[in-house]
C-alpha cells in the first residue's frame, strides 16, 4: 500500500515538474496564421500540453506593412504573452514572419525567449527575383533598388529587407530596418539589439539550397553576397567576425545552430511534417 502511494507520488512530481514551453507562430508574407496550424497541431500532437500562440496579425496584403511597424505591433501581443509565462517562451517564424520575430527579440527587453526558430527567413536580407516577385511580379531586380531605396519605398516590408550588393550606399541611406537590427549602422539601439539577441538560450536558423525563394538560400543563416555577388557565409561577414549581434558569441556557447536541408521549396517548409520533427521539435523544450 505504502509502496503504490509512494510510486503514485512519483509520477505526480514527475508529471508536474516537467511541461513544455509555450510557442508563438509568426506567419510570413502574403498569408496567415492559417498557413502554421500544421506546425501548431503538430507540436500539440507530439508535444501534448503545449500552449501554441499563432498570431494573426498583419495576414495578406497587410503583411506588406512596414518592419517597424509589424515588429512593435506584434511585439506587445508578445510581451504580453511572455508576462503570462515567466517560465519563458520559444519563437518559431517562417519567411519574413523570421525577420519580424528577430526584429521582436531583440527590441523588447521584456520578452523572454528560450528558443528562437528562424524557418527559412531572409536574415541578411533578399535580393533575388523569389521574393519580389510574389509581390511584384513587374519589378526586376536590377533596378528596384531606385524604387525600395527611397522614402516611399521603404513603405513597404519587402524595401525594409531589400539589400542590394551592387549598391550599398544607398541601402545604408534609405534602409530603415536590415541595416539597423543587423547594427550595421550604430544607433542608440545598438546596445540592446545586441544585449536582447544574447539573452536567447538558442538561436536556430533553418534554411537550404533548394529553397528557390530567399535569394541567396544562406540568408537564412546570416550569408550574403559580396559585392560581386558571390555568396559569403555566415561566419565570414562582418557581423560575426566583429560580433555585431552576438552571433558568434552564440556559436562559441554552442547556442547556435545553423541547420542546412536540401529538397525543400520555399513553400513547403512550413507544409513539411519531416521537417517539424526533425528540425523544430528537437529544440522546443
Ligand atoms: C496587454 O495587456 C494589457 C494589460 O492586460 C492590455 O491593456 C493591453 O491591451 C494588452 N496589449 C496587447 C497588445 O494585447
Ligand atoms: C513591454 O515593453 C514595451 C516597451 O518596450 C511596453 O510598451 C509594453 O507595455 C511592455 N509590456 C509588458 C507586458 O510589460
Ligand atoms: C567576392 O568574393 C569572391 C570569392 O571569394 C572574390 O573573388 C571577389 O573578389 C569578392 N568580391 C568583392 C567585391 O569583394
Ligand atoms: C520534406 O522534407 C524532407 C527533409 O526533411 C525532404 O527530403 C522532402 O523532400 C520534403 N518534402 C517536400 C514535399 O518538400
Amino acid at each position: 500500500m505504502e509502496k503504490v502511494l509512494v510510486n503514485f507520488l512519483f509520477l505526480l512530481i514527475v508529471n508536474s515538474s516537467f511541461s513544455y514551453k509555450p510557442v508563438v507562430l509568426i506567419h510570413g508574407i502574403m498569408t496567415g496564421s492559417g498557413s502554421m496550424e500544421m506546425i501548431s497541431h503538430r507540436i500539440q500532437e507530439k508535444h501534448p500540453g503545449t500552449i501554441v500562440y499563432n498570431v494573426n496579425r498583419f495576414e495578406g496584403w497587410s503583411s506588406l506593412e512596414t518592419m517597424w511597424h509589424q515588429v512593435l505591433e506584434i511585439g506587445l501581443d508578445i510581451a504580453n504573452i511572455s508576462a503570462k509565462h515567466p517560465e519563458g517562451i520559444n519563437l518559431i517564424g517562417y519567411s519574413q514572419g523570421g525577420l519580424i520575430a528577430r526584429g521582436i527579440v531583440q527590441t523588447f527587453s521584456n520578452v523572454s525567449i528560450d528558443t528562437f526558430i528562424s524557418l527559412s527567413s531572409p536574415q541578411a536580407g533578399q535580393y533575388g527575383a523569389g521574393f519580389l516577385h510574389l509581390v511584384f511580379p513587374g519589378l526586376v531586380k536590377d533596378t528596384v533598388y531606385e524604387l525600395f531605396y527611397s522614402r516611399v519605398g521603404q513603405h513597404t516590408s519587402v524595401g525594409n529587407y531589400w539589400n542590394d550588393p551592387y549598391h550599398q550606399t544607398l541601402y545604408e541611406m534609405y534602409s530603415v530596418y536590415l541595416p539597423y537590427i543587423n547594427n550595421h549602422i550604430k544607433s542608440a539601439k545598438t546596445d540592446d539589439f545586441k544585449n536582447n539577441m544574447l539573452r536567447l538560450k538558442r538561436l536556430v536558423l533553418i534554411g537550404g539550397p533548394d529553397d528557390n525563394v530567399i535569394t541567396p538560400w544562406q540568408s537564412s543563416q546570416f550569408g550574403y553576397y559580396n559585392g560581386s555577388e558571390a555568396v559569403v557565409e555566415m561566419r565570414a561577414q562582418d557581423i560575426y567576425t566583429e560580433d555585431r549581434i552576438g552571433l558568434q558569441a552564440l556559436d562559441k556557447a554552442n547556442r547556435l545552430h545553423l541547420i542546412t536541408v536540401p529538397g525543400v521549396n520555399h513553400f513547403s517548409w512550413h507544409m513539411n511534417v519531416t521537417i517539424v520533427d526533425d528540425c523544430l521539435l528537437p529544440y522546443l523544450d
